[in-house]
């Protein structure tokens, strides 16, 4: 078993890895995202799994075995702009491995068990994150994602086909299994986590406007400059998450004409905001957001903010998640909450009992080529998970 895991984790380095940067650019329905959705089947193939996928570009692989409700485990192959290796594959492989150590064991689970690949998990493309369970559990509906589109303009509508999805149809319980993106598990000396829950999440898009005009000739005090009232909204937002013990992160920005000797005529910038609770999410945008307005009508500029996505809280079953944590030898595994979002928070939302398992990463860094979990951290995952799955399916 250690040889499957450490021979799939070989035959996926090197897709969609850049050298410059070492990190990983797997950005949904492109060569490199493919090329690994074309892996996972033959993986599933290899090992007598039934796959199945839906209009989305959502696949299970299915060990068809006993009857009644599903135990689906997995996770996603995309990876954010210059990713790590971990955030997604991780808990595909480590799932593909699961099942191989179960059948190594000889486990005959009663009930069937699915290894799932869920597409743009990280809304890197198209903007919203999770996009594919949204689209698998029918939270977002068809021809409102059909409409997205990404930095070039190309709509999802017309990389994938759509329509519908029976993935979910039979599954009873979901356990994702994915790398640590803190330093939580570092700090208390565990390989392995449990998540008790997630943070709520949102995207709001923050258009400034000013007025374009000469970098040299247009004295300081005559100026309407967007890129002014962005920067004074970054200080702000940093500011109140410091202050409020929340997360808030600009990310991402467009700037227009994006000339070195003009003043800008726009700036859009994208917010990520996390907090404990829902209210308290609601207050720290409406906090930045208030700032960021009075400081535009100072600058002679305006503003317009747009939440693009927000997920509520998840709360992950408890008792599940004390079951997993408390299968091992050594103790109990810390159950932890995460700021991150998942497709479990979206399966968990829409009512199917979900797990999650974090598996130490010694950088507690993510979202970046320096993302990190050792072989022996990976293995100790693998059969937590195959742990979970054989009671499960007892
Ligand atoms: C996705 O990984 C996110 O939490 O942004
Ligand atoms: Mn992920
Ligand atoms: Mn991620
Ligand atoms: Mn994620």
């Amino acid at each position: 078993m250690p040889d499957d895991f450490e021979r799939m984790w070989t035959d996926l380095a090197p897709v969609g890895r850049s050298t410059a940067s070492g990190g990983y650019f797997r950005q949904p329905f492109t060569t490199p995202e493919r090329e690994l959705s074309a892996w996972f089947v033959e993986q599933c193939t290899a090992r007598g799994l039934r796959v199945e996928s839906d209009d989305f570009g959502n696949v299970v692989g299915w060990w068809d075995t006993g009857s009644g409700p599903a135990v689906l485990t997995g996770s996603h192959l995309d990876s954010v702009l210059d990713g790590g290796a971990y955030d997604g594959p991780l808990g595909v492989v480590s799932a593909l491995a699961a099942v191989d150590l179960m059948r190594a064991r000889g486990v005959v689970p009663t009930r069937p068990v699915g290894v799932s690949v869920f597409v743009e998990e990280e809304g890197s493309r198209f903007g919203l994150a999770c996009l594919g369970s949204r689209l698998a559990t029918g939270v977002l509906d068809w021809d409102a994602a059909r409409v997205l589109t990404d930095r070039d303009g190309v709509a999802l509508g017309d990389v994938v086909a759509g329509g519908s999805s029976s993935l979910l149809a039979s599954v009873g319980t979901f356990v994702e299994l994915h790398v640590e993106q803190g330093r939580d598990l570092v700090d208390r000396g565990a390989a392995v986590g449990v998540a008790s829950e997630i943070w709520p999440h949102g995207r709001y898009r923050f258009d400034f406007t000013g007025a374009a005009n000469h970098a040299g000739t247009t004295r300081m005090e005559d100026r309407e400059d967007p890129m002014l009232t962005y920067a004074m909204t970054v200080l702000a937002a940093n500011k109140q998450a410091r202050l409020a013990g929340q997360r808030a992160t600009f990310g991402r920005v467009a700037v227009e004409p994006n000339g070195t000797n003009a003043v800008p005529s726009s700036v859009t910038a994208w917010l990520d905001a996390r907090c404990s609770t829902d209210d308290a999410l609601a207050e720290l945008v409406s906090v930045i957001s208030a700032q960021a307005s009075d400081r535009a009508s100072r600058d002679g500029t305006s503003l317009v903010v747009t939440a693009e996505s927000v997920s509520s809280s998840v709360a992950f079953d408890p008792a599940l998640a004390a079951a997993v944590a408390a299968d091992h030898e050594g103790g109990d595994w810390p159950v932890i909450p995460t700021q991150a979002g998942h497709d479990a928070g979206i399966l968990s939302a829409a009512g199917i009992p979900t797990a999650m398992l974090f598996v130490r990463n010694p950088t507690g860094i993510s979202h970046s080529p320096l993302e990190q979990a050792s072989i022996p951290d990976c293995l100790v995952g693998v059969s937590a998970l195959a742990d979970t799955l054989e009671r499960l399916t007892a």
